[in-house]
């Protein structure tokens, strides 16, 4: 949440700042603002709504500098205005803040006597804080500072009489920076670095950043000089733009068969799923006694197609958990449970606290994320990137088929670890995760049909999802993509559940997406599905190719190839994401950036 990111260097910083937050917009667009440090001291534009916004207010006002920060804001502490857009500014301190500080208030109450503050931000607060700490050393303020701040944050920083430099410092919240010919550069994420490096650090926590224009360094709470771990990245900026497609959505849908190879591919040795090029061993699968998963939003989808998976094939206790909800229940985990943490970014907040509270429980930890260097990814014991390359869109796409095909590719080593099945079928089984893979093309081959028929969705206020099993974990991916960008409101059913309430609500005309691909329980799905068209539902069917299926049942039949059960979520997946895509772009909507929502969630 937020996007930021500050520059030194030898380009003019207005120009690298609004680059930079047009990629970051994905983190929030209620407001943007940039402050530069030009001639005439720190200047500073805001505009509320997106960087569009931003870039048609730096039209009327054109100021030169060399050195500056911006911010991209989703709003946590005070409303959506022009005077809560960061930068904030406090006596000789300008500076941006993602996170959010917790001891506010009793910063105010100790330092703001006599001060006015002019916007509802903690931020403005913490600002009051460095300001009123400062006396020429901008180290020893920020020593200070964070000794007395609570919370979560990323702060960059321009002092009124230090021209040029940017200072940083991060609690959680994250950072990267990276050097480059065009000079110094930090920011939320590395997709606003791209366009000058690939290579880059992820900032330490407890560590001060330091950017000039002609160099960068780092240095400890002692004074220690630090040396950056370098990542470096292997795309390139033509991965985090739009190629030609309107949104970044259908782009990301588009790639998904790829984003699936570069997955799969390098942990297949011999026909059969291996990680020892990530040192994750087989032990770790030997003696444990139940396995824990651990997400968000459509992360912890992805996580319900896992426990299905794992327990069908492993036959292991599999519980999947809310990271908002396990991080304050007190969890039953030990050193025998495997907790599985999912996450794209890397940085979502409540899957992070989970995390470090399975660490602190002594439970084994593998995380699967997209994000390299993240936090998740750094704090784990151990990690399973997913390849998807960036992913800018704000509804997740291709980074939850890969999390599905990385938990297809980690049940499979278990079911063989433990025994539950021999070589040969582990083999079979890589045969058919390809399968599914190249079945993402025969769905989206399906584009223009969905498009025409979600035509009937864009009217409709209340919309329903039924599955079983896996398919009711797809069910939930559905409905949470489809009203996240279409503002429809939907829900999400146990197919069996219906009858206990929620079948009420089905009147003439309602659709239902009834998603029928589990063969194991497709005789029980139809009867359910017969349930809901007796009401009157308009019901949009989804089963595998070649089953009977009755015309009266439905007014819409989309098909997956023929699969068995457990893999076909992937191909599945796709047509939910198509139907969410186009009924949302039917309603004329921001399809990238939903309104109130933002991709990387890192305030709880
Ligand atoms: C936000 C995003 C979702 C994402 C969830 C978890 O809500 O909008 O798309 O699934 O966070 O994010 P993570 O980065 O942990 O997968």
């Amino acid at each position: 949440m937020c996007g930021i990111i500050g520059f030194s260097g030898s380009l003019e910083a207005a120009d690298v700042l609004v680059t930079g937050l047009e990629q970051l917009e994905y983190r929030g667009y209620d407001s943007a603002g940039i402050a530069v440090q030009s001639k005439q001291g720190i200047q500073s534009v805001k505009a509320v709504g997106n960087v569009g916004a931003l870039k048609e207010k730096l039209k009327e006002k054109v100021f030169h500098g060399s050195c500056g920060i911006g911010h991209t804001r989703w709003a946590t502490h005070g409303g959506v205005s022009e005077v809560n857009a960061h930068p904030h500014q406090f006596g000789k301190i300008t500076l941006i803040h993602n996170g959010i500080i917790e001891n506010y208030k009793e910063i105010w109450e100790e330092y703001g006597a006599g001060k006015t503050l002019v916007s509802q931000t903690d931020t403005e607060i913490a600002a009051l804080l460095f300001d009123k700490l400062y006396q020429g050393k901008p180290e020893e303020t920020i020593k200070k500072a964070v000794s007395i701040l609570e919370g979560s944050y990323a702060f960059c920083i321009i002092f009124e009489d230090i021209p040029d430099i940017v200072y940083c410092v991060r609690k959680v919240s994250p950072l990267v920076a990276a050097r480059a010919k065009e000079g110094s550069f930090v920011a939320s994420d590395v997709t606003a670095l791209i366009a000058y490096t690939q290579d880059y650090f992820v900032l330490p926590e407890e560590t001060i950043l330091v950017l000039k224009q002609d160099t960068l360094y780092l240095e400890d709470l002692d004074g220690n000089q630090v040396e950056p771990e370098m990542l470096h990245v292997n795309w390139d900026t033509t991965a985090a733009q739009k190629n030609g497609y309107p949104h970044y959505m259908i782009k990301e849908i588009h790639e998904q068969a790829e984003a699936l190879r570069n997955t799969i591919l390098p942990r297949i040795k011999d026909n059969m799923p291996n990680f020892e090029a990530e040192q994750i061993p087989d032990s770790i699968f030997k003696g444990i006694d139940q396995i824990k998963i651990v997400a968000c939003g459509t992360a912890m989808h992805a996580g319900m197609v896992g426990k299905v998976l794992l327990e069908k094939r492993v036959r292991i206790p599999v519980g999947v958990e809310i990271a908002s909800e396990f991080r304050y229940q007190n969890p039953i985990i030990n050193e025998k449970t495997l907790v599985i943490v999912i996450s794209q970014s890397g940085e979502t907040i409540d899957t992070l606290a989970s995390l470090r509270l399975a660490k602190s429980k002594k439970a084994i930890t593998l995380a699967i994320v997209n994000v390299k260097g993240s936090t998740i990814a750094r704090e784990s014991d151990y990690v399973l990137y997913t390849h998807a390359g960036p992913e800018i869109a704000v509804a997740s796409t291709k980074a939850y088929t890969v999390q599905i095909a990385a938990l297809v590719l980690l049940t499979m080593r278990m079911a063989y670890v433990s025994g539950m099945s021999d070589i040969e079928v582990i083999k079979k089984d890589y045969e058919l995760l390809k399968l599914a893979e190249e079945a993402v093309h025969i769905s989206l081959a399906k584009e223009e049909e969905i498009k025409e028929l979600t035509n009937i969705l864009k009217e409709k206020e209340d919309l329903f999802f039924i599955g079983r099993g896996i398919d009711y974990a797809l069910s939930c991916e559905g409905s949470i993509k489809l009203k996240e960008i279409s503002y429809i409101h939907s829900e999400a059913y146990a197919a069996g559940e219906l009858k206990h309430g929620t079948i009420s609500l089905i009147t003439e005309g309602v659709p239902v997406i009834a998603i029928a691909t589990q063969e194991s329980v497709y005789a029980k799905m139809i009867s359910n599905i017969r349930e809901v068209r007796a009401r009157g539902a308009l019901v949009i069917l989804i089963t595998q190719e070649g089953v009977e299926v009755e015309p009266s049942i439905y007014n819409y039949h989309l098909t997956i190839p023929k699969l068995p059960d457990e893999f076909t979520p992937i191909p599945t997946a796709v047509l939910l994401q198509l139907i969410a895509y186009y009924t949302s772009v039917h309603r004329g909507l921001n399809v990238d950036q939903p309104r109130n929502l933002a991709k990387s969630v890192t305030v709880e």
